[in-house]
């Protein structure tokens, strides 16, 4: 432990860290140089044989965090759904660091993990569900959530593998996921023994909405030839292209079917926060289990992944497990130890940051940040288009996806990496490629920030016709 002096220095320079970065992150570059050899070279300093005076190594993170990250809380970061941290946030971190709740056993952390199933219930009524068969987990992100859904899908269909495992399972179980689905559950399939050929990848229409049809024909078939189905996955908000899929038609087959309905609403079930937007979802108080990510678009720092379920005793059976070395004080209490629901065993609080910044901003204070950035999209459409750029998803939700109207061979991705490249390094905002359905190459820009102003908006559109004209001209 240092002395009180000298902890009462270093807590200084880090809360001015912290506010120093909020107000001065804007004017920096977004993106840091990319050399290892450098960043490999600075940490030699630090063999732990001499120890160091700690504000000196404090400000050795301070400065090299600064030079050497993307600024993902830049308001020109148009990137992969990262936000810039709510300042509730923060505070609800650093105090989680100093009185380091442990979350494994409810008597252990009392408060924290109330405050947890306080925030799920209440985030899932959002979603329609009804509070008094809401449960669910906080998790690392959507990756942890969605394994956990598909845990829980197991469990429900094939009770007995939670002991004999889905290898000693009678046929090969199978779910479904489109092709713009993220690729969480392909790792998930591997996680739980089930393997990437169980994922099926169902092919989406024009609008990049999984395939109704397409969907109901493959089940057939995966039917008649013994496979068995167990899970269907619709995305509220794919990673690519900020699409929909059709949650309500999508869990009529999954009732049809009478497979466990998830809906990965990692970053689009903010929607569910505005009334306006919240019609979007509809069909999401259908599914069997959500996800939803808190440190997507509730902006809290990461990992902030939340899984919810309408089945009240489906993490119990799924996670359930006995330990003659846990506490017991909590006995009889009627109350859960968050490791016996959940992936995870000892672990942090992870809600705290979500309440926190919801008990400060509000719903409404939610709303309107995500209104901001939704107008924000609906102006860089706009600007793309005026621009000489084509936009070609349809998404009501702040992400475009665009190619070069002008380009006259049209859209190559080997084109347009050289743009975002040049955008990237030319450090003045972050954006990407992708490719739609798995073959349209296509600039993906995301309004993920609640900081990004219509000036932010213009600034990435010139850099874009300047990076496009860099590289035309070096054709
Ligand atoms: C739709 C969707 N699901 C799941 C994930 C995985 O979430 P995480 O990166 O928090 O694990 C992402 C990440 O961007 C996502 O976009």
């Amino acid at each position: 432990m240092l002395e009180p002096e000298v902890r009462a220095q270093l807590w200084q320079r880090v809360t001015e860290a912290i506010e120093d970065y909020a107000k001065k992150v804007e004017s920096h570059r977004v993106t840091p140089e990319l050399e290892p050899a450098k960043i490999r070279a600075l940490l030699q300093r630090f063999d732990f044989q001499v120890p160091v005076d700690p504000r000196e190594a404090i400000d050795f993170a301070v400065e090299n965090l600064w030079r050497y990250q993307t600024h993902t809380p830049h308001p020109r970061y148009y990137g992969l759904f990262n936000p810039a941290p709510t300042t509730m946030g923060i505070a609800a971190d650093t105090l989680v660091a100093a009185f380091n709740p442990q979350l494994a056993a409810w008597s252990h952390s009392p408060l924290a993990v109330e405050i947890e199933q306080h925030v799920v219930r209440l985030l899932g009524s959002r979603f329609g569900y009804d509070p008094a068969h809401t449960d669910g987990t906080f998790a690392s992100g959507g990756m942890e959530a969605n394994h956990t859904a598909v845990l829980t899908a197991l469990t429900q269909t094939f009770p007995e593998s939670a002991h004999c495992g889905v290898r000693a399972l009678a046929a090969q179980p199978v779910l479904y996921v489109s092709t713009e689905a993220h690729h969480s559950f392909h790792k998930a399939a591997r996680l739980c023994g089930l393997g990437t050929d169980a994922v099926r990848e169902i092919a989406v229409g024009e609008d990049l909405q999984m395939d109704a049809d397409a969907l109901a024909s493959r089940l057939a078939q995966d039917r008649r030839e013994g496979f068995a189905p167990f899970m269907v996955v619709a995305t509220a908000g794919t990673t690519n292209s900020g699409v929909i899929d059709s949650l309500a038609a999508i869990a009529q087959i999954a009732a049809r079917e009478k497979l466990w309905f998830h809906v990965d609403a990692a970053w689009g079930g903010a929607a569910a926060l505005v009334p306006e937007l919240r019609p979007l979802l509809a069909g999401v108080e259908r599914a069997d289990s959500i996800t939803f990510d808190a440190h997507k678009w509730l902006s809290v720092p990461m990992g902030a992944g939340i899984y919810l379920t309408r089945h009240r005793d489906i993490l119990d059976r799924t996670f359930r497990t006995t330990a003659a070395y846990m506490p017991r004080e909590a006995a009889g209490l009627d109350v859960v130890d968050p490791c016996m629901h959940s992936i995870q065993w000892s672990r942090r609080s992870i809600g705290l940051k979500v309440f926190l910044s919801l008990a400060v901003a509000g719903w409404e204070g939610y709303a309107a940040a995500i209104r901001q950035m939704v107008a924000m999209g609906t102006l860089l459409r706009g600007e793309l288009e005026a621009s000489g750029w084509e936009v070609v998803n349809k998404t009501p939700l702040p992400l475009c996806c665009f190619v070069d109207r002008e380009h006259p061979e049209g859209p190559s991705a080997a084109y347009l990496d050289r743009i975002a490249l040049k955008v990237v390094s030319s450090g003045k905002a972050w954006i990407s490629t992708t490719r739609l359905g798995g073959s349209t190459p296509v600039l993906r820009a995301c309004i993920t920030n609640y900081r990004t102003q219509p000036e932010d908006v213009s600034a990435l559109v010139a850099a874009l016709d300047w990076a496009r004209q860099q590289v035309r001209a070096s054709q």
